[in-house]
């Protein structure tokens, strides 16, 4: 019977004994403050009642150390809750850098998931056990949030804007997506699961099926048709930067601001491309607001996340990178930029 309804979801993610951790911890500690408040009050209010009307307050002083006490005990306390939860917080909001992406869109009332190698699901999000993977999520409507309880994974998914998180699972099973923010009239039924899988049941998985294009490869075909490469060339020889070795560096802007070149960096460079002019460069390029959807910005963004230097320089983490020099690019030769290049500026 207890069995049937059971207090608090299993844990099967990395972070999740942390959290319940924590989150039993403070439930413990401010518990014990409100029961020992509870009992002093009882007991004083019994113990110090007025016993007849001529009775008065004792003009008396409170001896310091005891004040002391309470200030001091009570904030080193709540301090170290605060540190804790800081700490877990910010394990929870980097996804570790071996994460394997997968690209989220919540829309009213599904979930879609897509990986980089081309497999796309609705409603089902397929997984390895013991391995990092990173949400990039994005709402084509209103508000909804992406919660699977055994994961302890609880994050908005927010139009015009991408959400990252991850979660690595520590067993395999079936666990439930719930959208946990209400988002209109089937905002009950927008649920879904996820399947955790051995690592080779998971490869088998990957290979068997359907795969569409991989997003990249779309990607690089939205960046031809839209004529990107007019000026994001392979050098910086562009009139615009390079892009090789771009996601996750850190890029001088005109302003003298250093920014971090992430998910929502891109997105905005290419939305609303004047917002963060890169030093050394014009804000010439032209808004795109409006003009590419979501798929299609996913597709832009894992495309120029698969752009890297010259294999002798792939260091994801070195510094600021306004002096590129490398100019081996990946996968497009000259001719095919040349084909695109000729009268597509700015038509499209
Ligand atoms: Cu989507 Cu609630």
């Amino acid at each position: 019977m207890i069995k049937d309804f059971p207090l608090f979801p299993e844990a099967a993610s990395s972070v999740a004994n942390d959290i319940d951790l924590l989150f039993w911890a403070m439930t413990a500690i401010c518990g014990a403050v409100a029961l020992g408040l509870l009992v002093f009050i009882i007991y004083f209010g019994t113990k110090y009642r007025r016993r007849h009307p001529d009775e008065h307050v004792l003009d008396y002083d409170e001896p310091k150390w005891l004040e002391l006490t309470w200030i001091i005990v009570p904030t080193i306390i709540f301090m170290g809750m605060f540190l804790a939860g800081a700490h877990l917080y910010l394990k929870i909001t980097r996804p570790p850098e071996n994460a394997l992406d997968v690209y989220v869109t919540a829309k009213q009332w599904m979930w879609k998931f897509q990986h980089v190698s081309g497999q796309s699901q609705i409603n089902e999000l397929t997984v390895p056990v013991g391995q990092p993977v990173k949400l990039i999520m994005v709402s084509e409507d209103v508000i909804h949030d992406f919660f699977v309880p055994e994961f302890r994974v609880h994050t908005d998914v927010l139009p015009a804007r991408h959400m990252v998180t991850w979660f690595q699972a520590t067993k395999t099973g079936r666990y439930r997506i719930f959208c946990s923010e209400y988002c209109g009239t089937d905002h009950s039924k927008m649920t879904g699961f996820v399947n955790v899988l051995e690592q080779n049941e998971f490869q088998k998985w990957l290979g068997g099926g359907v795969a569409e294009q991989p997003p990249a490869a779309q990607g690089a075909q939205v960046f031809e048709r839209y004529a990107c490469d007019t000026c994001h060339m392979e050098t910086d020889q562009g009139r615009g930067p390079a892009l090789a070795g771009l996601f996750g560096r850190q890029r001088q802007l005109s302003n003298g601001t250093i920014v971090r070149a992430d998910e929502n960096y891109i997105r905005e460079s290419i939305v609303n491309s004047g917002a963060k002019i890169v030093a050394g460069y014009q804000p010439i390029m032209p808004v795109f607001q409006g003009q590419l959807d979501e798929q299609q910005l996913f597709q832009l963004l894992a495309y120029i996340k698969t752009l890297t230097p010259s294999a002798a320089t792939t260091d994801p983490n070195a510094g600021v990178t306004t002096d590129r020099s490398t100019n081996a690019v990946t996968p497009r030769t000259d001719a095919a930029n040349a084909s695109t290049r000729d009268g597509a500026a700015g038509t499209e």
